[in-house]
C-alpha cells in the first residue's frame, strides 16, 4: 500500500509574499506527520518559485494547479508543462471541478492535458466527480464511469501507474458539505474497480484521493476508509495549522 498523500490546493489564494511564513509554520507543525504521509502543496503560478525555495530540503513537495496542453506558442496567459518542469515542478492537478465548471474544460481537453503531462513524465492528479443534480438523480456511477473512460480509457497501464486520481464530488467542494466516509468509500471502490480492470492487482498502488470540504474534524474518518489513499484539501490547506492537523490524523 502506498503512503497516504495529503495534498493542498491553494487555488487563487496566498500571494508570493505569504509563502515564506506559511512554509516555516507548516514545516514546524507537520514535522512528525511527514514521517508517515506524503505532503504536497499546490500554490498559484507566481508563488511556485518561492514555494520551491521555501520547501527545498524538506519532504514537502510542490505542485501546480493546472497546465496547458501545448508545449509553447501563442496561448496568451497560459503556462505549459515544460515550463513547470523547467522550474522543477512534477506534480500537476488536472481536471479540477473549477477548471471543468468555471473555465469550461471538457473531458477531451483534460485528456489532452493528461497525455501531455504523462509524455513529460510529470505526476498528474486527475480529478473526477459528480454534480449535485447528478448525485440526486442517481447518476453518480454513470458519471464516474464516463469521466474515467473518456480521460483514462485509452491510457497504457504504464501511464496509469504515474497517475493519482482524486474523487471530488462537486457538491462537496467549498460548500462545507462533505461526503460521509461511507459515501466516499463507495465511489472510491468503484474507481478502484475501474483501475483493476486495467491494472489487475497493481491497481492498489494507484492513489485515489478524496476531496471536498476536508477539515481536521473529518479527515481521520475519511482517511481510515480502505480505498481512500489521501485527501485533496482546498480551504483548510490555507492555514498551515489545519493542514498539518489533517496530515497528523492519517493512519500510518
Ligand atoms: P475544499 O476544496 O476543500 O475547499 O472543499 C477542495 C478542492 O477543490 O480540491
Amino acid at each position: 500500500m502506498p503512503r497516504k498523500l495529503i495534498a493542498g490546493n491553494w487555488k487563487m489564494n496566498l500571494a508570493p509574499s505569504e509563502v515564506g511564513a506559511y512554509a516555516a509554520l507548516l514545516k514546524e507543525r507537520a514535522a512528525e506527520a511527514v514521517e508517515k504521509v506524503d505532503l504536497l502543496v499546490c500554490p498559484a503560478y507566481p508563488a511556485l518559485p518561492l514555494a520551491l525555495a521555501a520547501f527545498d530540503e524538506s519532504p514537502v513537495m510542490v505542485g501546480a494547479q493546472n497546465m496547458h496542453q501545448e508545449l509553447s506558442g501563442a496561448f496568451t496567459g497560459a503556462v505549459s508543462g515544460e515550463m513547470l518542469i523547467d522550474l522543477g515542478i512534477e506534480w500537476v492537478i488536472l481536471g479540477h471541478s473549477e477548471r471543468r465548471h468555471v473555465f469550461g474544460e471538457d473531458d477531451q481537453l483534460i485528456l489532452q492535458k493528461l497525455q501531455r503531462a504523462l509524455e513529460l513524465e510529470m505526476r498528474p492528479i486527475l480529478c473526477v466527480g459528480e454534480l449535485l443534480e447528478e448525485r440526486e438523480g442517481g447518476r453518480t456511477e454513470e458519471v464516474l464511469r464516463r469521466q474515467f473512460k473518456l480521460t483514462l480509457g485509452e491510457l497504457e497501464p504504464k501511464e496509469l501507474k504515474r497517475l493519482t486520481l482524486a474523487y471530488e464530488p462537486v457538491w462537496a467542494i467549498g460548500t462545507g458539505l462533505t461526503a460521509t466516509p461511507e459515501t466516499a468509500q463507495e465511489a472510491h471502490e468503484l474507481l478502484r474497480g475501474l483501475l483493476r480492470e486495467k491494472l489487475n492487482e497493481d491497481a492498489a498502488e494507484t492513489r485515489i484521493l478524496y476531496g471536498g470540504s476536508v477539515k481536521p474534524a473529518n479527515a481521520a474518518d475519511l482517511l481510515a476508509q480502505d480505498d481512500i489513499d489521501g485527501v485533496l484539501v482546498g480551504g483548510a490547506s490555507l492555514d498551515p495549522d489545519s493542514f498539518a492537523a489533517i496530515a497528523a490524523s492519517a493512519p500510518r
